[in-house]
C-alpha cells in the first residue's frame, strides 16, 4: 500500500506569494494533491459537517512522488581542511558527558569515514567504553580503555597517534563532580602500523556514511553513529601530547607552550545562538551546528556562580547532542501553489493522497500584505502548534493515563509517529537520553496538525472558524509567527482579535503587541485557556523554529536542569509569563489554574452578570447554566481552565459573569500554586478551581473578554449553533467590532 506524507515550507502566505510543498511516498510512486479552505474540524455528527472547500490550482492533481529519508540526528561539523589531516603524530581531546554510553558505537570527534573506513575518531564503543580507532581503508585498528564510562559524567578524553612508535593511546580523566565517585583515570595503547588515511571533513557527535542517497543535512553526506550527550572543549593538536600538553589542551590552548603544535580549538560557548562553531585557533577551522542540538548547556567546567550563560560563556561550553534532534527534514520541493489575487484570507491546506491515506498540510492565507479585508482576525496559534509538533509524550509517558483519569486511547496519528520516529519530537518530549526537548520546529512532516483525528490545538481551534463561518466567513487570518515579526502593525487595523483554544506560548514581542493593542483601543477575545502561559524566543535566523526552557514552576513535561534557564536563541529568561511578571491575568484577566481531561462541565452565571456595563452580553440569553452541551467532553469549561487572581494581576474592574463549577478530582490546582503540599488540591474539595468568563474595559475604549477555557469552542456549534453559549459568545464579536468605545467604570 502506498501512503505519503508532506510538509511546507511557510505557514503564512499572501496573495500574490508561493507555498512549497514536500513530499514523500511510503511504498509507492505517485499521489494527488488537492488545495482545500478548511472552515471547520472533522468533528463527527454532532459537529458541522466536515467540508473542505476545493480551491483552483494548477498543483491540483496527481503527481509523480518518491521515498524521501528524515536524515535525524545532530552534530557539528567542519569541512575538510588539509589541517584537519595530519602528516605525523598528532592528539584530539574533548571533555566529554554520554548521557546513553551503553546504547552502542557513538561517535563523539574526527574525520572518519564510515563507507571508506578512513580518517579518525574518539568513540564510544559497542561495550560502552572510550574508544579510538585509526583507519587507512584495508588497515584499521581501535583502542579502548577497560573502563566503561559512567552515564551523566563528564570526563576529559585524549587520544594520540604516535607515528615515530606505530602506536595509539587514550586517556581517560574523569572529573570532580562534588561527589565521592571511585571513577579513577585510565589509559589504553595499541600498535599501529599505518597512519590513518584521509577522511571526510572533521564531525563532533557522528561520523560520515559517505554520499546520502537521499536528503542530506550537510554537504551531500550521511551521517551515522549519533553521539547522546554533551562535548566540551574539543582540540586537535600535532604530535603526542604530555600529560602538561593535555592539561593545557583542556584548559588553556592558547598557552605559548602549545603555539608550535596546536591546529584547532573549538569553543563551543561562542556564538551560542547561531548555528556555527567556531574555531579560536591559528587556523580559524569554523564549522556549524546541524540539526540543532542544545546550545547553553552547562560545561565541564561549571561553577553555579552564574546562572546566566550570557554572563558567564566560558562555563557553557557544552553543546548537547541528541540522536533525535531535528530541525529540517531537507526534502527536495515537489509542488507550489500560489495564492491568487484576491483569494479570501483563511485557513487553508494541501492534502495529499496516496491509495486512499490522506496527509494534510495546513497553511494559513493572510490579507494582502499592508491591508486588512475585515475588521475582526482571527490569530492562529502557531507558536504553540509549532511547540507541540509530533508530540509523542502523550502516550509514551505512564503519567498520561493518570492526569487523565482515563485509559489512554492511542489512535491514527500516535501510530504513524510510533511508525516513524523520525517524524522527531515536541517541546512535550524527552530525547531518547531522558533530557527535554528544548526546540521544535515546523520543516518535516508534522502529523498533529490536521483538521481530521483528536481534537487539539489547530483542529480545537477550526471550531471558532467554524463559528466564524456560520456567522458570515467576515474574517480575515493572521498568525503568531506574523505577530512575533510584525508586533502592533499587524494587528492595528483589526476591531476585534480573536485567540485559538489555546494560545499558550509568547514571545515578549507578542506579549508587548498585545497589549500595545489593547493600550489603544483593541478588542481581544481570548477563546481558549491556559493562554500566555510560556515564554519563548525564536531562532534568529530560521522561521518556524521556537525554543521553550520549562523553568522554576508551572505544568511541565520535563523540567530544565540546573543553570539552563536561560534561552540559547535570545539569552532571555525562560519558564513562565508569571515568573517574568507578566502573568496571563494582567493581559487576559485569567491565568491557567488547572486541568484534567476526563470530563468537561458549565458555567453558572453570577451577580456580574447583571452588571449593566455587561447587559449587551447577556441579550437574549436568559438561562443560568451557560455550556452545559459541548462536543468536547460534554461542556464548554473544561480540559485546560483559568481563572482570575487580582495577585496576579487581573484589572479589580474585572467582572466575572459565569464561573465553571462541578469539576472532577482529576482537575488538581497547578503546580505553581502549590507552594506547600496539602492534600486539597482537587476540584471536589478546593473551591479555587474553576474556569472564569471574564470582560474588563482597558484604558483607551478597549476591552477583553476571556472564556478560560480550552473546551469552551467545542460548544459553539452546538445544536446548530442554536445554544445559549452562541448567543453570548455572538453578543460579544458584535459589540467588540462597534467603534462606539468602552468606557471604564468609574
Ligand atoms: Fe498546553
Amino acid at each position: 500500500m502506498n501512503r505519503v506524507m508532506a510538509y511546507c515550507d511557510r505557514w503564512t502566505v499572501a496573495p500574490g506569494e508561493t507555498v512549497r510543498f514536500m513530499v514523500s511516498c511510503l511504498g509507492g510512486t505517485s499521489y494527488t494533491a488537492q488545495i482545500l479552505r478548511l472552515k471547520q474540524p472533522d468533528a463527527g455528527p454532532q459537529a458541522t459537517p466536515f467540508a473542505p472547500e476545493p480551491v483552483d490550482a494548477p498543483c491540483n492533481g496527481p503527481h509523480d512522488g518518491r521515498f524521501q529519508a528524515i536524515p535525524i540526528g545532530s552534530f557539528a561539523v567542519v569541512p575538510a581542511h588539509p589541517a584537519l589531516a595530519p602528516a605525523g603524530s598528532f592528539t584530539l581531546a574533548a571533555h566529554v558527558f554520554p548521557t546513553t554510553p551503553a546504547k552502542g558505537r557513538q561517535a563523539i570527534m574526527g574525520t572518519w569515514c564510515e563507507v571508506s573506513q578512513t580518517g579518525y575518531a574518539l568513540e564510544i564503543d559497542g561495550q560502552g567504553r572510550l574508544a579510538f580507532r585509526i583507519g587507512a581503508g584495508p588497515g584499521r585498528v581501535a583502542v579502548a580503555t577497560a573502563a566503561p564510562l559512567s552515564t551523566r559524567r563528564w570526563y576529559h578524553a585524549a587520544a594520540s597517534y604516535d607515528a615515530e612508535a606505530g602506536a595509539i593511546i587514550l586517556h581517560q580523566s574523569p572529573c570532580s563532580d562534588h561527589d565521592f565517585h571511585p571513577e579513577a583515570p585510565a589509559t589504553a595503547t595499541a600498535p599501529a602500523g599505518f597512519a590513518p588515511g584521509a577522511g571526510g571533513p572533521l564531525a563532533f557527535a557522528a561520523h560520515s556514511a559517505g554520499p546520502a542517497a537521499g536528503p542530506s543535512p550537510w554537504g551531500g553526506l550521511a551521517f551515522a553513529g549519533h553521539f547522546n550527550g554533551r562535548i566540551d572543549s574539543p582540540r586537535l593538536c600535532a604530535g603526542v601530547a604530555d600529560a602538561a600538553a593535555r592539561a593545557l589542551l583542556a584548559t588553556d590552548p592558547l598557552n605559548a607552550a602549545l603555539a608550535a603544535s596546536l591546529i584547532a580549538a573549538w569553543d563551543f560557548s561562542r556564538d551560542i545562538p547561531t548555528e556555527t562553531i567556531t574555531d579560536i585557533g591559528p587556523r580559524r577551522l569554523h564549522g556549524s551546528i546541524v540539526n540543532l542540538p542544545t546550545r547553553a548547556m552547562r560545561g565541564h567546567n561549571w561553577t553555579g556562580r552564574e546562572t546566566n550563560w550570557t554572563r558567564a560563556p566560558r562555563e557553557y561550553g557544552a553543546i548537547h547532542f541528541h540522536d533525535d534532534d531535528l530541525v529540517d527534514a531537507c526534502w527536495a520541493p515537489d509542488f507550489a501553489f500560489t495564492v491568487p489575487e484576491g483569494q479570501r484570507s483563511g485557513v487553508y491546506a494541501a492534502r495529499v493522497t496516496a491509495d486512499g491515506f490522506d496527509f494534510w498540510v495546513p497553511f494559513f492565507v493572510r490579507p494582502p500584505r499592508g491591508a486588512a479585508t475585515s475588521k475582526v482576525a482571527f490569530l492562529a496559534s502557531t507558536a504553540t502548534y509549532t511547540v507541540y509538533l509530533n508530540n509523542r509524550g502523550r502516550f509514551l509517558s505512564l503519567l498520561t493515563e493518570r492526569y487523565q483519569g482515563r485509559v489512554m486511547v492511542l489512535d491514527e496519528i500516535d501510530s504513524l509517529l510510533i511508525e516513524f520516529p523520525e517524524m522527531g519530537l515536541s517541546t512535550y518530549d524527552r530525547h531518547s537520553d531522558g533530557s527535554g526537548v528544548s526546540y521544535s520546529s515546523r520543516h518535516r512532516p508534522l502529523q498533529n496538525f490536521r483538521p481530521t483525528g483528536r481534537h487539539w490545538n489547530f483542529n480545537l481551534d477550526l471550531f471558532i472558524v467554524d463559528w466564524l463561518e456560520k456567522l458570515g466567513g467576515d474574517y480575515d487570518v493572521i498568525t503568531e509567527e506574523d505577530l512575533h515579526t510584525e508586533g502592533l502593525a499587524l494587528l492595528e487595523p483589526y476591531s476585534v482579535v480573536l485567540t485559538g483554544s489555546h494560545p499558550e506560548y509568547d514571545s515578549l514581542a507578542m506579549l508587548d503587541a498585545f497589549e500595545a493593542y489593547l493600550r489603544r483601543g483593541g478588542r481581544l477575545m481570548y477563546m481558549g485557556g491556559n493562554g500566555f502561559y510560556w515564554r519563548i524566543a525564536h531562532h534568529p535566523a530560521r522561521e518556524g523554529v521556537i525554543e521553550v526552557r520549562r523553568a522554576e514552576g508551572g505544568v511541565r513535561a520535563w523540567d530544565t536542569e540546573p543553570g539552563e534557564a536561560f534561552h540559547s536563541f535570545t539569552g532571555e529568561y525562560g519558564g513562565l509569563w508569571r515568573r517574568n511578571a507578566r502573568a496571563p491575568q494582567r493581559l487576559a484577566g485569567v491565568g491557567f489554574i488547572s486541568q484534567g481531561f476526563d470530563h468537561c462541565s458549565y458555567y453558572r452565571r453570577t451577580v456580574d452578570a447583571a452588571d449593566p456595563r455587561v447587559a449587551w452580553m447577556f441579550a437574549g440569553v436568559e438561562d443560568e447554566l451557560i455550556g452545559d452541551f459541548g462536543i468536547l467532553q460534554g461542556g464548554a469549561a473544561g480540559l485546560e481552565i483559568d481563572a482570575v487572581d487580582p495577585r496576579l494581576g487581573t484589572p479589580p474592574h474585572a467582572l466575572v459573569v459565569a464561573r465553571s463549577e462541578n469539576h472532577s478530582n482529576t482537575y488538581e490546582l497547578v503546580a505553581e500554586e502549590v507552594l506547600i503540599p496539602h492534600g486539597a488540591t482537587d476540584a471536589v474539595i478546593n473551591p479555587d478551581i474553576h474556569a472564569d468568563l471574564t470582560f474588563f474595559e482597558t484604558p483607551g475604549g478597549g476591552a477583553v473578554f476571556s472564556t478560560g477555557s480550552i473546551a469552551y469552542a467545542g460548544s459553539l456549534a452546538w445544536n446548530g449553533f442554536d445554544n445559549n453559549l452562541f448567543r453570548l459568545t455572538t453578543n460579544v464579536l458584535e459589540r467588540f467590532k462597534s467603534p462606539m468605545p468602552f468606557p471604564l467604570p468609574k
